[in-house]
């Protein structure tokens, strides 16, 4: 059993799967090899040393590789994990570093949070100018080496963004992948906040990435929506929000529910039209204090989280070199969490093809029928059951609401073709239409100026250059 994790340095993904994997009976044996591939020397060591040690801390006889080389990674792979955030190294260390440059363009020429943040797709920290370049070119690069020297290997692409990656990769080259997410797990804070217990409920969500809708609620055997009108009545305004990423319950998904008529899941709730996000004092007021993950203050705070994590995990591992001793669940409780697996669908999705541990996991795979209104071919987020014969696609029942299919699934769609439209056309037209039908443009001179200027950045060099033909 070969597991290759592309982008292993990533401090929210690689040794959480490594942690699963360790702790799942059936994989956790002789035999069992995690591939830790990444770009970043530094970061690769690092989580080459952590993974090693947390394995052995939770007495696993796996066997972890690292490599810099894609090729060893995907050769002979059953299962390939995309965590990668491309960069480039002369320029920048992590991929948000580059986004924070390019989102201050953006706000430069009247485009708040970036001319990414678009309606209905806010969750827009990836995208840098519109079609999703850099993450699109290694996503197909891998799933192009992946059927030729790993035919039979799952492509688990965990990357953002999810939608259009996992549709580009489908269409373009056919290979074999499929999109993970865990914004689903907004469920359970419902559950939690309705006092619910989630062994009782009857629930299914299913749209498309980050636009996810709880088509199904019901309570030992009852519709459950009514329990969740009493709740916006009597609790609503005493709701306040934890964190930023806190937001399953605010005004905003609850003023989403009474338009849609189901209520918005995970990232969805993130990803409204402006009339939350015009401003940190509209999004205070639809997301609580904080105003959400998506702003000037709580964003460039997270991206400083997520650096000094990075930087702890390198001592960490230099730590673990000096003194064997070092115990991990002790050292950074977050990541190397002993006797509890982190969430992610991932390893039970992998158990599930390779064990027949059969699960029900929400997976972004073609649409096949499930929904009459959408085509076949169009990946979508849907409630699955997994085992060794492969992906089954849940009943959707009830279907969506027409207002969702309308007002927000299709225009996200679109979006969607439209940022594969850019990339695979290469015609800098297509991103200028896409940024003439932003209702925060004013001109097209406007438009023009800020490609322009992003495009014209340095480390953009390839982007600008893929983007000269026309
Ligand atoms: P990160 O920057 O901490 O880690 C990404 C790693 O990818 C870095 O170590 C970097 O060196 C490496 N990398 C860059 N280019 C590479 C290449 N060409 N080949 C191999 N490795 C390369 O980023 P973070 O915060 O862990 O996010 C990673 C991705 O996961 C992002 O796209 C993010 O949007 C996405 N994400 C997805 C979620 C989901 O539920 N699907 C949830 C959270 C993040
Ligand atoms: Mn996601």
């Amino acid at each position: 059993m070969k597991i290759s994790i592309i982008g292993a340095g990533s401090v929210r993904f690689a040794l959480q799967l490594v942690g699963d994997i360790a702790q799942t009976e059936e994989l956790s044996k002789e035999g069992t090899h995690i591939y830790l591939m990444d770009v970043h020397e530094g970061r690769l060591n690092a989580s080459y040393i952590l993974a090693k040690k947390y394995v052995e801390e939770l007495n696993s006889p796996i066997r972890i590789v690292k490599t810099e080389n894609l090729d060893e990674a995907i050769e002979g792979a059953d299962f390939i994990i995309n965590t990668a955030y491309p960069y480039d190294p002369r320029y920048h260390d992590s991929g948000s570093q580059r986004w924070d440059e390019v989102t201050k363009v953006g706000e430069k020429h009247g485009y708040y949070r970036g001319i990414d943040s678009q309606e209905l797709n806010m969750v827009s920290t990836y995208t840098y100018v519109l079609s999703s370049y850099p993450d699109l070119k290694l996503a197909l690069e891998i799933a192009e080496k992946m059927k030729k020297m790993a035919p039979k290997a799952y492509l688990m692409q965990t990357a953002n963004p999810v939608f259009e990656i996992t549709q580009a990769v489908r269409r373009l080259t056919g290979a074999n992948i499929v999109g993970f997410c865990h914004g689903v797990a907004g469920v359970y804070e419902v559950f939690e906040r309705l006092g619910l217990d989630p062994k009782e409920a009857d629930w299914q969500v299913a749209g498309v990435n980050h636009g996810i809708w709880l088509n199904r609620f019901r309570y030992r055997g009852k519709d459950a929506y009514p329990l969740l009108d009493e709740w916006i009545e009597k609790e609503l305004s005493k709701w306040r929000p934890k964190n930023p990423w806190d937001i399953q319950m605010s005004p905003a998904a609850m003023d989403m529910y009474r338009f849609y008529g189901m209520l918005p899941i995970g990232d969805t709730v993130r990803n409204g039209t402006w009339k939350y996000h015009y401003n940190l004092e509209t999004k205070k007021k639809w997301f609580g204090k904080f105003g959400g993950i998506d702003n000037e203050v709580e964003r460039p705070k997270f991206h400083e989280q997520l650096r000094k994590a990075r930087e702890r995990l390198i001592r960490l591992a230099e730590e673990v070199r000096k003194n064997p001793a070092v115990k991990l669940s002790e050292e950074f409780p977050e990541i190397f969490r002993k006797g509890e697996m982190s969430g992610e669908q991932h390893v039970p999705f992998i158990n599930a093809i390779a064990n027949n541990k059969r699960v029900r996991l929400f997976l972004n795979v073609e649409n096949q029928g499930t929904f009459k209104d959408f085509p076949d071919d169009l990946v979508m987020e849907l409630p699955v059951w997994v085992d060794s014969k492969g992906i089954h696609r849940e009943k959707v029942e009830p279907d969506l609401t027409h207002r969702i299919k309308i007002f927000y699934l299709w225009p996200r769609i679109l979006r969607m073709e439209w940022n594969l439209e850019a990339f695979v056309s290469k015609d800098r037209k297509v991103l200028e239409e896409i940024l003439i039908r932003d209702p925060r443009t004013r001109s097209y001179e406007q438009v023009v100026k800020v490609l322009d200027e992003i495009l014209n950045l340095p480390f953009n060099e390839e982007i600008r250059r893929y983007y000269e033909r026309f």
